[in-house]
């Protein structure tokens, strides 16, 4: 799945390019998800609250909830190199959804993040703030088990 920072930033010099930005997001996560309409407030240089005025204007557009538990992956190079797509694939996997969706159940939502400030043990993901370092795919069930 692509990242909705690179969908987003590729209409920045389209004029209304928002609008079609959320499209192609959409179109990509099948919502809009929360954290897409402040990265868009950003590249578009716009107040979050008009952002989200757009997003929530067009009834085809969905901005989507986020989960209780929201799980970030941190894809900085530190960390990608470290093996964050292993972790990536083994979150997925275990909650049965793609990077930026929700489970049905509400509970947790998967989210790429930059660099967390925890580079001494990577790959590092955080839940709900919380980080966990040195994360491998197989310590995700146990981390998981915390939050179930
Ligand atoms: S690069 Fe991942 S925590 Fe810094």
């Amino acid at each position: 799945m692509a990242d909705y920072r690179e969908i987003i930033s590729a209409y920045k010099e389209v004029p209304g390019g928002i609008i079609e930005a959320y499209h192609a997001v959409q179109k990509e996560y099948s919502y809009i998800p929360e954290d897409a309409v402040v990265y868009a407030a950003q590249v578009f240089d716009i107040p979050e609250a008009k952002a989200y005025g757009v997003a929530t204007f067009y009834s085809y557009l969905k901005v989507g909830p986020r989960g209780k538990n929201v799980i970030r992956i941190c894809e900085s190079a530190p960390c990608h190199i470290a093996g964050a797509d292993k972790v990536v694939a083994a979150l997925e996997k275990e909650l049965g959804i793609k990077m930026g969706e929700t489970t049905p159940d509400g509970k947790f939502t998967l989210e790429f993040a930059e660099c967390v400030g925890q580079c001494q043990a990577t790959p590092v993901i955080t839940i709900n703030s919380q980080p966990y370092g040195d994360v491998t795919a197989d310590k995700i069930a146990a981390i998981l088990t915390e939050y179930k």
